[in-house]
């Protein structure tokens, strides 16, 4: 046995958790907590180097996330979240093993407040987002709304509440070929200074 046979071997999981902020709610013009904010591009710079994926949503002082890795991965950092301090009363809803990931193309796939979420709430008569109160339908519709509202929700209709969900698992090579363009103008315009001072 390799170990290129034995890693395949290791399972796809999912897990679903909610947890409670400890930090303060502040209003933000844009809709982004600042903490929530850092704790999104420390989810951006770590999750891609353990092939993990997923989506984060924060709402009445509440995180639900989904995350999807490898068995090993996933556990990993679900043993470090439990020790964050930004977040108390962490709670796994569900753990499962799945054939493919459902959050491919998002590191960490960010849904800010949506309409949807709060159409989910009112239909199960919750006034505030409070994932522990959640059915095991509720929390399938919910990491449903999360992998439903992408870039689709962007172009297809202008949402007050736009899914934030940047940082596809690709922006890499979308920034890489920006640098390449801008290096090409660069070049471009030194070789007509160059050809303009003769
Ligand atoms: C609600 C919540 C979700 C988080 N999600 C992730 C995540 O998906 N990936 C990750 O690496 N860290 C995540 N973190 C942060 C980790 O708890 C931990 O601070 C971080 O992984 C440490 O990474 P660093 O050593 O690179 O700073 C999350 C924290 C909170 C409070």
């Amino acid at each position: 046995v390799t170990f290129d046979q034995v890693t395949s071997m290791s399972q796809l999981i999912q897990i679903v958790y909610c947890s409670r902020s400890t930090f303060p709610a502040v209003a933000q013009a844009d809709g982004v907590e600042p903490e929530v904010g850092r704790i999104l591009m420390q989810s951006r710079r770590n999750n891609p180097k353990s092939d993990l994926v997923g989506a984060l949503y924060y709402g009445d002082g509440y995180f639900f996330q989904c995350l999807e890795g490898e068995e090993g991965a996933v556990e990993t950092l679900y043993a470090r979240l439990l020790d964050d301090p930004r977040h108390t009363d962490v709670r796994l809803m569900r753990r499962q093993t799945i054939a493919q990931r459902g959050f491919e193309r998002w590191s960490m796939k960010y849904v800010p407040t949506a309409s949807d979420v709060q159409a989910l709430l009112a239909r199960n008569g919750l006034r505030s987002f409070d994932p522990n109160r959640f059915s095991d339908r509720m929390i399938d519709d919910m990491v449903g709304l999360l992998q439903a509202g992408s870039e689709a929700t962007q172009t297809a209709r202008p949402s007050p509440t736009p899914v934030l969900a940047a940082s596809p698992r690709s922006a890499s090579g979308g920034l890489a070929s920006a640098a390449f363009g801008l290096a090409a103008l660069a070049l471009v315009v030194a070789v007509v200074a160059l050809v303009r001072t003769f």
